[in-house]
């Protein structure tokens, strides 16, 4: 972690419009926020290497974009309606309600040594049972009830008259689209095993637990692959290890995420999701503690059987050379982009003590906007004339921003807190000699380029 904490991220975001909290001028929604320019441009950069790394990129993989409301039995299919649970317990003075598991974790981390237990591993009636023996209690220092099981799948109903409408329910998670599309996707392409399905998409939950800003949120954004193949066919240990290792460079290289902030954690036994054979979390080192960001599990054949179960389809792959009929397994990567987004913004936060300032040391393919323009002075037209020469040629390859407010230590000030990489002025020089001057954002170092190679110049710094 970069030092800084949640409540200087969070500011920031607000600040400068990566975050806001939802509707706010109606006092706003727990666990709800709106991405504002900066945020949108941020999250559609994350969402675009995904989708170019794990899918364009690759011969093995496909693209899907299905709906948020399926048809109920999908989700009854699944496993959700009888057991996509959290455990829920009520203050019993305010009401509030809280996760047990979360009042156990902080419990144990306000009483270390005092109890030897992975708070994963425990069921409800251990959670009853420890809460009980530790007097845990809410944080407002009140009594809890015992815990009790609590969907957290969103219900909503299709049609308008009352008494004639049907429960749906928003998705829970992205994948379960894949599962139903699998027979279409086998028809309508040329997919062979081992193939996977990737899928970007707002998901939903009835989170209980809230107030860790983007972390966990009512409506968040999945990037999901369904990697599928046959057991006989594929060693699924080679598959996942092949996919941790895409999950850790995508991470580390993709996003320059710092490796001291990662690492892995392997899900107990009695942890597991009853679907999965082996799961990993990759954890990052949060402002709050090392916190999932992407998951894998190996789901079996699961998903694939409920679904012939429960729609009587024939959901198999026949491989063309020998004929074989195989219901595929599959290895499941599972990333929350607003969590990525979240890391971005605690990895790249750096208070530079020397220079008094504060920048978001992004890498500048994540940058909002790769490049500012800056005339010297906006009361002078022929600066600002070729200033917005030099921006609309560069509009053409890059995002950039115009900036005219203020003297130029106010506008590189703003551009570093941003993530801007680089910051290119226009003076009175350069209508002598066609240069312009190039501040880079983390050593803040100046130099002149000339105007016919600021475009080579920034593209072999961006790679974009
Ligand atoms: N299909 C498997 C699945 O949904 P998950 O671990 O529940 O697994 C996958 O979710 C990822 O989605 C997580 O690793 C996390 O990054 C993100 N995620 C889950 N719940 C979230 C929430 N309430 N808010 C933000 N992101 C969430």
């Amino acid at each position: 972690m970069s030092g800084a904490n949640l409540e200087t991220i969070t500011a920031l975001a607000k600040r400068r419009g990566f975050v806001y909290p939802t509707s706010e001028i109606y006092g706003g929604l727990a666990s709800s926020y709106d991405y504002g320019p900066l945020g949108a441009e941020l999250l559609r950069n994350v969402r675009n290497l995904w989708w170019r790394e794990l899918i364009h990129k690759r011969q093995d993989m496909v693209g899907l974009d299905s709906q948020i409301l399926l048809h109920p039995e999908t989700w009854v299919a699944s496993g959700h309606v009888a057991s996509f649970t959290d455990p829920l317990v009520e203050d019993k003075v305010t009401h509030k309600r809280y996760r047990a598991d979360h009042l156990i974790e902080t419990w144990l981390a306000a009483h270390p040594g005092e109890a030897d237990v992975v708070v994963e591993d425990l069921n409800i009636s251990d959670m009853a049972a420890f809460l009980a023996e530790h007097g845990v209690c809410s944080p407002e220092g009140h009594e809890v009830t015992a815990p009790k099981a609590f969907n957290i799948l969103f219900e909503t109903a299709v049609g308008v008259v009352e008494g004639e409408k049907s429960k749906v329910y928003l998705r829970g998670e992205t994948a379960q689209g894949i599962f139903t599309n699998f027979r279409q996707i086998l028809d309508s392409s040329r997919v062979r095993l081992p193939f996977g399905v990737g899928q970007l998409g707002k998901s939903f939950r009835n989170e209980i637990t809230t107030g860790q800003f983007v972390f966990r949120t009512l409506e968040f954004e999945q990037a999901e692959i369904e990697y599928f193949f046959d057991p006989e066919q594929s060693d699924w240990q080679e598959l996942f290890q092949m996919w941790q290792d895409t999950m850790w460079q995508f991470v580390t290289g993709t996003l320059g995420i710092s490796v001291e902030n990662l690492r892995w954690r392997r899900h107990t036994d009695r942890e597991r999701s009853h679907y999965s054979r082996e799961t990993y979390d990759l954890d990052y080192q949060f402002p709050f503690g090392f916190k999932e960001l992407w998951g894998i599990a190996y789901r079996t054949d699961y998903d694939l059987q409920a679904h012939i179960a429960h729609s009587g389809r024939r959901l198999e792959y026949v491989d063309p050379q020998t004929g074989r009929r195989v219901v595929p397994h599959v290895i499941e990567p599972a990333l929350g982009i607003n969590r990525v987004f979240l890391m971005l913004l605690c990895d790249a936060y750096w208070e530079d003590e020397a220079n008094q300032r504060t920048v978001l040391r992004l890498k500048p393919s994540i940058a909002p906007y790769k490049t500012a323009v800056f005339p010297l002075l906006k009361n002078k037209p022929e600066l600002v004339e070729k200033a917005r020469t030099i921006f609309n040629h560069l509009l053409d390859h890059m995002t950039v921003t115009w900036d005219d407010r203020g003297n130029i230590g106010k506008r590189y000030y703003y551009q570093d807190e941003i993530g801007t990489p680089f910051c290119v002025t226009v003076d009175f020089d350069t209508l002598a000699d066609d240069t312009v001057t190039v501040r880079d954002r983390d050593t803040a170092v100046q130099q002149r380029v000339a105007i016919d190679h600021l475009l080579t110049y920034l593209q072999e710094r961006i790679i974009i």
